[in-house]
């Protein structure tokens, strides 16, 4: 097992990660001075292998358990849902001290996490990440929030758990497709930030991918590491922690011009991060030799990496002069210089034509 801290002074918290972590889970719950009444939220796909588990060990260690169902999928992450997770918690009259535990992808996790972070004017909770995607990325770090008619995560708030439990364990019976796109996050955190970590992606893909556990703890973990130093140095996303969008504008605006529809996330972060090391590389700021390294282990990965030919580019320039980060008719993008290292960089509509067209 390993843990790791988060440190933002009284809003530090530690990440728990290890194979079997959510037999323990009142254990973990109860260092972290939380008890009384916690309101399990989930969705009924995860709940049918692991709302038991979790809400038999909180039991046993005293608790009082809410289990809160909301309907599976993105299309659900609304207001609408919001409403019945606040309508649970009044009618169960949880109160300041009680406690809302998110078990389940990033979706239960964002809409959990602010639930709780409004309900009474914010009440503690726990990130129990069952997703790859939601272990490496959108359980660590205060962003939570639900979609708008007219926008993904346009209502939201930063609120920072009291603690995340990473069970590697529950990637067995996630689908593969999902495990797969969660791995582009991973891949990212190598080409931004970490050499090491991307070498040790290119030797050991197949190991990761047929879920080797002491592998998975340790990249999770590295992951994670690498989230919370940004999310430290920048909690609010001011500058710095826009380094984590390398590979997001193109990825973004991919989903947006195929309707949500044709990639999950992380597919289309695939082929963002590999367009967005193409794009380095035209600009001088990336070596051939790196961009081929990123290109294959993004393959490699099971991802895609290349513009699919129904998609206009168009199009695609126009859906990110739309997305928050285009300013002056130009678009900020997080280019790499390497794998490992990251620069910010202003590029106009036409340099990008060039650049995503080749
Ligand atoms: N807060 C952040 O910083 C942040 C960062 C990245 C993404 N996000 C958000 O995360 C969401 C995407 O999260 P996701 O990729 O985890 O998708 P998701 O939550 O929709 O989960 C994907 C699918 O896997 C199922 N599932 C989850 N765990 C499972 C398990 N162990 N076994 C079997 N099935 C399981 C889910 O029910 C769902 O059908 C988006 O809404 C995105 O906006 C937030
Ligand atoms: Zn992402």
């Amino acid at each position: 097992m390993q843990t790791l801290n988060v440190n933002l002074g009284e809003r530090s918290y530690p990440i728990h990660i290890g194979a079997g972590n959510l037999a323990r889970i009142g254990e973990f719950l109860e260092q972290a001075g939380l008890r009384g009444k916690i309101a399990v939220v989930t969705n009924p796909t995860v709940a049918q292998f692991y709302l038991d588990p979790v809400g038999n060990a909180l039991k046993l260690a005293g608790f009082d358990v809410t289990p809160v169902l909301i309907p599976d999928g993105e299309e659900f992450k609304t207001v609408k849902s919001l409403q019945a997770i606040y309508d649970r918690l009044i009618a169960e009259r949880f109160e300041r001290k009680s406690c809302v535990l998110a078990l389940g992808g990033g979706v239960v996790g964002d809409m959990a996490g602010f639930a709780a972070a409004t309900y009474l004017r914010g009440v503690p909770y726990v990130q129990v990440p069952t997703t790859l995607l939601a272990q490496v990325d959108s359980s660590v770090g205060g962003k939570t929030g639900v979609n708008h008619a007219d926008g993904k995560n346009l209502i939201g708030a930063f609120y920072q758990p009291k603690l995340v439990l990473i069970d590697v364990s529950v990637l067995r019976t996630l689908p593969r497709r999902e495990l797969i796109a969660g791995l582009a996050e991973v891949i990212k955190y190598g080409v931004i930030e970490d050499a090491n970590l991307f070498t040790l992606l290119e030797q050991k893909i197949a190991s990761l991918t047929q879920l080797n556990e002491d592998l998975l703890i340790e990249t999770i973990a590295t992951s994670c590491a690498i989230k919370a130093r940004v999310v430290e140095a920048d909690e609010r996303e001011d500058d710095y922690r826009a380094v984590l969008n390398f590979g997001h504008t193109i990825g973004h605006a991919l989903e947006a011009v195929t309707g949500y529809t044709q990639f999950l996330h992380g597919e289309a972060i695939g082929v963002g991060m590999a367009k967005a090391a193409a794009l380095s590389a035209r600009q001088g700021f990336c070596d051939a030799e790196s961009l081929q390294r990123i290109e294959q282990l993004i393959e490699r990965a099971g991802l895609p990496s290349k513009i699919p030919g129904n998609v206009s580019l168009l199009g695609l320039i126009q859906a990110m002069e739309v997305d928050k980060k285009a300013a002056g008719g130009k678009i900020k993008f997080v280019m790499c210089e390497g794998i490992g290292k990251t620069r910010f960089h202003w590029l106009a509509p036409s340099e990008m034509l060039n650049g995503l067209g080749a």
